[in-house]
């Protein structure tokens, strides 16, 4: 099972490191923009795992009332750096820091993927919970599920885990929470290190 404190040791030591290699310009970003454009200015979104805060974070603080939370203090400092605009609170996705019906739309991008497969439902429904009816949510998974651990993340010599659910079973955790998929995509996105990784982005609506 996926170690949650070593996931946010592991950002709290490499957080420089993956923010240097965070592409700016990968298809998720298009993705995004198509997403933020279905929302109104006055949205109040929360970006779940917002780790660095750009690019996600901060096209979000461009166009709507931004909020970011993550479990890595150190990801979470160069996040308010880089977007002070955006209000900012250290949580974990399973228990988010955040009132019921506190937001109109979610984003989570790469964050879901660090979290222990056991505990995916509760993140889905921790979205649900937070967001207003009708609320949005966008997040990334992998294709296919897939548990792994490199001992030596982005040449940094420190260790990071991830348990990716797979889109099969991220559409059963978002309807088990009262979601509506709307839609998805396949897109490149994420690091600039030859890896042609390709993630699935898929949106919903929060119907129940
Ligand atoms: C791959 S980074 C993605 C950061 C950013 N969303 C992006 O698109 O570049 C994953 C982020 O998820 C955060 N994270 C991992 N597990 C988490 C959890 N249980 N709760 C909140 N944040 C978590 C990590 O600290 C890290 O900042």
């Amino acid at each position: 099972m996926v170690d949650k404190d070593a996931v946010r040791r592991g950002y709290d030591e490499l957080a420089e490191a993956y923010a240097a290699d965070r592409v700016e310009d990968g298809r998720g970003r298009e993705v995004l923009s198509q997403f933020l454009d279905e929302l109104p200015e006055s949205a109040r979104v929360l970006d779940a795992g917002c780790g660095q805060g750009t690019p996600v974070l901060r096209d979000l603080a461009a166009s709507a009332t931004a909020f970011g939370t993550d479990i890595s203090r150190t990801q979470l400092e160069l996040a308010a750096d880089r977007v002070p605009e955006a209000g900012i609170a250290q949580g974990d996705m399973t228990a988010l820091p955040f009132r019921d019906d506190a937001f109109d739309a979610v984003t989570a991008f790469h964050s879901l993927i660090h979290v222990p497969r056991e505990q995916h439902q509760a993140v889905v429904d921790e979205f649900a919970r937070v967001l207003a009816h009708g609320g949005r949510l966008l997040c990334s998974e992998g294709p296919d599920e897939w548990r792994g651990t490199n001992p030596d993340w982005l040449g940094t010599g420190v260790e990071m885990q991830w348990h990716i659910a797979g889109v099969e079973a991220t559409r059963d955790h978002l309807r088990n929470a009262g979601f509506a998929v709307e839609r998805e995509w396949r897109a490149d996105d994420s690091l600039d290190d030859g890896d042609d990784a390709q993630w699935t982005f898929l949106s919903a609506r929060l119907e129940e």
